[in-house]
């Protein structure tokens, strides 16, 4: 069904696409891709793998890695979905603080407050952290102390995206758990506030590398899970954004009556718990929640391309998985660096820190 004449409230500035113009983009979108098909298996496109990680990476050493956590965070999902949001935004906040390290997980620092106490990180939740170590003791007793807790957190994201509804892509593995915290201030340097404009979001994931086509893309994560009144009542209070459908400012008001409440409400109102493309009709609706997320369709930088999301969810599907790759790889430790952590949340004690000699593509790991 086409949802430009169905779902789609049409609002003032919305571009109605046509069908030449999509293929154009289509097109476009593939061209700059520097097209990778890792094999006839893989139905995305991928970016180049950074050295050292590759799809097949735990083949011999952990065959059942992928079907474990899988078959753990189905049976999770189960009880309670919400999780997924959860390990999703787990995986963006390892990447963009140091990498995709494994970082995010470590209790305690070497001197003052540790990663997870910094502001952004303050709601994540409990739960994700929990079902990764969860995770991490079903694989060691299946595989050994093989597989890093970086790993676990980006096949974890994939999972909920994929049982939330959305693509079942492949996530390159051989990720090296860091053995340094991150301190509060790059987690408040590199975590965007909600309260970001495009043109802040454009320079901050330009730093890591990442374009306009990645922020729109990876945006479209908040398709699922909850934000705390905190987040977005700079647009309630004092006074009311105007740029807010009012219908849906109106529900905001009855979740968040006054400042500083801790109630949380939905981040996609269309479909909260599941992976689609309705965030970006959101957009078009003005019912985006963040001003980071509503100023994607007021800055005409990134309202073509959530345009075309909102009316192609195959192409978003396709540029979330080409920009979770390139999220997925941030500075990521490979070979002989970092460790095999024993334990997500502590760094190796020194009698049992030198792990492995990583051996080819296996990634075999034995102690020293
Ligand atoms: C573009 C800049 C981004 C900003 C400013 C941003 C900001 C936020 C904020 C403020 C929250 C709600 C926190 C709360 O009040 O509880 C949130 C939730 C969330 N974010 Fe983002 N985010 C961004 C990008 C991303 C990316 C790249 C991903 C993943 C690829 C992501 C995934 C999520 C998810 C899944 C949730 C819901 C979490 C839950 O239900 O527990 N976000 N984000």
């Amino acid at each position: 069904m086409n949802k430009a004449g169905s779902i789609l409230r049409p609002v003032p500035g919305t571009i109605s696409l046509t069908a030449p113009a999509l293929m154009a983009y289509n097109l476009l979108f593939l061209l700059s891709c520097i097209a990778f098909v890792s094999s006839s298996s893989h139905a995305y496109v991928y970016p180049p793998l950074v050295e050292g990680l590759s799809f097949t990476f735990y083949k011999s050493t952990c065959p059942d890695l992928e079907s474990i956590v899988r078959s753990y965070l189905e049976q999770l999902f189960q009880s309670d979905i919400s999780v997924a949001s959860g390990l999703l935004r787990l995986h963006f906040h390892d990447c963009f603080v140091q990498g995709c390290d494994g970082s995010i997980l470590l209790d305690g620092s070497f001197s003052g407050p540790d990663e997870k106490d910094a502001t952004p990180n303050l709601t994540l939740r409990p739960a994700a952290f929990k079902a990764i170590n969860e995770l991490q003791t079903l694989i060691t007793q299946a595989c050994g102390p093989v597989v890093s807790c970086a790993d676990i957190t980006a096949l974890a994201a994939r999972d909920s995206v994929r049982l939330s509804g959305g693509p079942d892509y492949e996530v390159p593995l051989g990720r090296r758990d860091g053995l340094s915290y991150a301190t509060m201030e790059e987690v408040l340097s590199f975590i965007p506030p909600p309260t970001s404009n495009v043109t802040d979001l454009i320079d901050l994931f330009g730093k890591l590398d990442l374009d306009a086509y990645d922020l729109v893309s990876l945006s479209g994560a908040h398709t699922i899970g909850i934000a705390h009144c905190a987040s977005f009542e700079n647009r309630l209070f004092p006074a009311q954004d105007p740029t807010l459908d009012q219908t849906f400012a109106e529900n905001l008001y009855l979740t968040c009556p006054v400042a500083n409440t801790s109630n949380t409400t939905v981040l996609d109102v269309r479909s909260p718990d599941a992976f689609d493309d309705e965030y970006y009709v959101d957009l078009l609706n003005r019912q985006g929640l963040f001003t980071s997320d509503q100023g994607l369709y007021t800055d005409a930088r990134t309202q073509p391309t959530v345009t075309v999301f909102a009316v192609d969810q195959s192409l978003f599907f396709e540029k979330f998985v080409y920009s979770m790759t390139k999220m997925g790889q941030l500075s990521v430790l490979t070979g002989d660096q970092g460790e095999i952590r024993k334990n997500c949340s502590a760094i190796n004690a020194v009698d049992d820190f030198l792990w492995s000699v990583v051996d080819g593509d296996g990634g075999e790991s034995k102690l020293l």
